[in-house]
């Protein structure tokens, strides 16, 4: 079987690696001939890990091909995919411009049956008003079937994550549709992965509502953490014996600057829309954004604090993706908290292992110099903050680092070290809710 996967971001070539993995032919589509040309030629234009090999495997296969041109996958193909990307639009609702693009683009092209699948995140009735503009676009009124299967992976752990999903859902009015998409994912079934068959408007609601509860997890426990603080508690043994009681589970009670990333604070803001447009206000996933708008600011005002001002501080920075094992800055509560110490006069010296040159497009002021290592980044500072919890920093030297710090003061906002032992090492330690 052909598919084409429309758009090559984070996960669009995933998905399309993937599916290439799963034994089907994919062609890979994006609009940005510069990607095209270096995927062609096996550069990777993100981070992430075990892509390269993957990619590298299936296109040795000739299952995995890249190109600007659409009208010849569309054509050859029997599934399309969408995974453009849905950022958050002027009035919080997602700006659906690239989907309604590609959308344009399939009316005109597709000269017999198709399956479109949306895969991007998009806003409860998408699938329905897509199917309106590829209709308005036809110039062959061949029939079509849409569905929606969104994506559920996570940066820094995408591969697998789609080879091993914790479920499928499947939204769609066709059963010929379902049928066609549940034999792409065939494989999942060797590995007994749940399949959930449904409506657009459902699958497209549990995409939103699934990030909203994940991001609810998170926004609660930070604003437990900030209470920790207040009356002398411990929040690790707080979320560990909470997350001991099955009916929470452990995951996502890790207490921190905030969420970022490209999806949670778009989908939140999405879904909130959704809620005033239909008149049901959403309030608990408002009260959600706004714990998470104001966490990465309690960061700034403990260094603020601490410091006594910020003006002429040299802060040395770890971290700046939104989260570790990804190049992804997008919403990250590092870059959020950087901005506002440079705007407070502080300098800043930033490390990160793979996100400095997608820094670099945002974070270019003269206050803000980036470095070779972690070492490099305390060297000379007033205080470190930890902003992204990578690995390499947790086994970081840390005797290396007092002695090359000017003063030694640590803001570990991911909570990486342990109190007692910062103290002992002759540290002056910040942590969030211990
Ligand atoms: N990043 C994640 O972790 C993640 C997880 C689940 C779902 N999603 C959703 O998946 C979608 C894609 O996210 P992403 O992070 O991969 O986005 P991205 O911005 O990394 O990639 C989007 C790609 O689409 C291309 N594109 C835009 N318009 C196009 C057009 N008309 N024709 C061809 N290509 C076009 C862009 O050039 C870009 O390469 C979003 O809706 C997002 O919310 C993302």
């Amino acid at each position: 079987m052909h598919i084409t996967v429309v758009g090559t971001g984070y996960v669009g070539l995933v998905s399309g690696a993937g599916l290439a993995d799963f034994g089907l032919n994919v062609t890979c589509i994006d609009c940005n001939e510069q990607k095209i040309r270096d995927l062609r030629q096996g550069k990777v234009p993100i981070y992430e890990i075990g892509l390269q090999e993957i990619l590298g495997r299936n296109v040795k296969n000739n299952r995995l091909s890249f190109s600007t041109d659409l009208k010849s996958a569309v054509q050859r193909s029997l599934v399309i995919f969408i995974a453009v990307g849905t950022p958050e639009g002027q009035n919080g609702e997602p700006d659906l411009s690239q989907v309604e693009s590609v959308a344009r683009s399939l009316g005109e092209y597709m000269d017999e049956y198709k399956v479109i699948v949306i895969k991007s995140t998009v806003t409860i009735g998408t699938g329905r008003w897509v199917r309106n503009v590829i209709e308005q676009n036809q110039r062959k009124k061949v029939k079509f079937d849409m569905v929606s299967n969104p994506e559920f992976l996570r940066e820094g752990s995408a591969i697998e994550d789609f080879m091993r999903p914790n479920r499928v859902v499947i939204g769609t009015d066709s059963d010929q549709a379902a049928a066609i998409v549940k034999d792409i994912y065939r494989p999942l079934y060797l590995i007994e992965t749940p399949f959930v068959v449904t409506n657009l408007e459902t699958a497209e609601l549990i995409k939103y509502a699934s990030n909203a509860f994940l991001a609810t997890k998170i926004s609660f426990i930070n604003e437990i953490a900030n209470l920790c603080e207040k009356v002398g508690a411990d929040i690790h043994p707080v979320a560990r014996a909470m997350g001991l009681d099955k009916r929470i589970g452990p995951k996502f009670l890790h207490p921190g600057p905030g969420f970022g990333g490209s999806c949670f604070p778009k989908d939140l803001v999405g879904l909130a829309k959704t809620g005033q447009k239909f008149g049901c206000q959403m309030r608990i996933v408002e009260s959600v954004l706004e714990v998470n708008k104001n966490q990465w600011q309690f960061v700034v005002q403990k260094i603020e604090q601490a410091l006594d001002g910020l003006a002429d501080n040299r802060i040395g920075v770890l971290g700046l993706s939104f989260k570790p094992n990804t190049d992804d800055i997008r919403e990250s509560p590092a870059v959020s908290i950087c901005k506002r110490l440079t705007e407070g006069g502080a300098h800043i010296q930033a490390y990160d292992p793979v996100a400095i040159p997608n820094a670099k497009r945002i974070l270019n002021e003269e206050r803000i110099s980036y470095c070779d290592s972690a070492y490099e980044a305390a060297s000379g500072c007033d205080a470190l903050l930890i902003a992204t919890e990578w690995n390499e920093f947790r086994n970081i030297d840390l005797e290396r680092i007092k002695s090359s710090m000017r003063r030694p003061i640590i803001f570990d906002s991911r909570n990486i070290f342990e109190p007692e032992k910062m103290e002992s090492l002759g540290f002056k330690y910040f942590c969030t809710g211990r």
